[in-house]
């Protein structure tokens, strides 16, 4: 499913069949060329909420209503909204950790309620085994599938790698510092090759620098895999830079009250995209869209939305 090609900073690896975005992944990959949004190769949805609504019995509204998203195969689509309006809630549901009240979820076109092996999550909080090396926390996921020990290490030496940890394999959790766990994190979630891969404020506990050396490492590896991404964040900027459609939502009941797509051209990590005048006309709208809901939400403080 997925297709790994050598990028600039040398990480190399070539797997798997070469889907319909092979070509379009691969222009990504080399980048001195920048691709126009328009320029994308067609994809098929990967994900699809449709109507789904979610009730908490002690909450008098909704946790969320009628939301309707759509990830294709290849695509980012970022969700970000004040604190307490469902992200996390709706991401559960998604990733089947959380029952809906109703509506449906399709992944690749197949019903997807409960938890599967073509999803994996990603949260703010690391959640790596103490008692377990960096290596052996990444193939986790990898020994619950069965596969052998000797594909286990080699997948998981290839995503260490491609993380920059590849001196680290042996070292444990407590050993390392909280950008290299998250980025063990992210390698144990990738390296069972999911078709939708979904992240709740993954660098929300990073500080400033790693957090965005992180934000590029993703894109890195979203140009180069067939994986739909469906982020949470309450970082403006982050939401910009990493995606292709922004939904922000509202709060009682969690909703969808826009969506915007980012017609900036990647990848982004080879210009100073924060600098793009575009970028600074699609925060601005953003914040208005986040301010109305903002001064409707009850559970914000001042620091909700960066
Ligand atoms: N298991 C639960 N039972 C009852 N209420 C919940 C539960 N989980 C979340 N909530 C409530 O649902 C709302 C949305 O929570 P959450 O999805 O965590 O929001 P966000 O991630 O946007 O901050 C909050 O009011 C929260 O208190
Ligand atoms: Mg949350």
């Amino acid at each position: 499913m997925w297709r790994i090609i050598s990028d600039e900073l040398g990480n190399t690896e070539c797997s798997g069949h070469v889907n319909p975005s092979e070509v379009h992944a691969e222009r990504r990959s080399h980048g001195v060329d920048s691709i126009h949004p328009e320029d994308r190769a067609p994809t098929h949805p990967m994900l699809e909420v449709t109507s789904l609504g979610k009730r908490f019995p002690r909450l008098d509204v909704p946790v969320l209503r009628d939301i309707n998203l759509s990830v294709p195969s290849g695509g980012f689509v970022t969700v970000i909204g004040p604190s307490g309006c469902g992200k996390t809630t709706l991401l559960r549901i998604v990733g089947g950790l959380e029952g809906a009240t109703k509506g449906k979820i399709t992944v690749d076109g197949e019903p997807s309620l409960g938890p599967a092996r073509n999803k994996t999550m990603v949260f703010q909080h690391f959640n790596l085994f103490p008692w377990r090396t960096a290596l052996s926390n990444i193939v986790y996921g990898l020994e619950l599938q069965g596969v052998s020990e000797d594909e286990r290490t080699d997948r998981a030496r290839h995503y260490l790698d491609l993380m920059g940890l590849n001196r680290f394999a042996d070292h444990y959790p407590s050993e390392l510092s909280g950008g290299m766990q998250q980025r063990v994190g992210i390698a144990r979630a990738l390296v069972v090759e999911p078709q939708l891969l979904l992240m709740d404020e993954p660098f929300g506990a990073l500080d400033a620098l790693t957090r965005e050396r992180l934000q590029t490492e993703l894109q890195r590896i979203c140009a180069h895999a067939e994986v739909a991404v469906l982020f949470v964040t309450h970082s403006i900027d982050e939401a910009i830079y990493l995606s292709d459609d922004v939904l922000v939502m509202g709060t009682r009941p969690g909703r969808i009250v826009k969506s915007i797509s980012i017609e900036l051209p990647r990848p982004r990590w080879t210009y100073d995209v924060r600098a793009d005048p575009r970028f600074a006309e699609i925060r601005t709208q953003l914040w208005a869209e986040l301010e109305v809901e903002l001064r409707e939400g009850t559970e914000d403080l001042p620091g909700a939305i960066e």
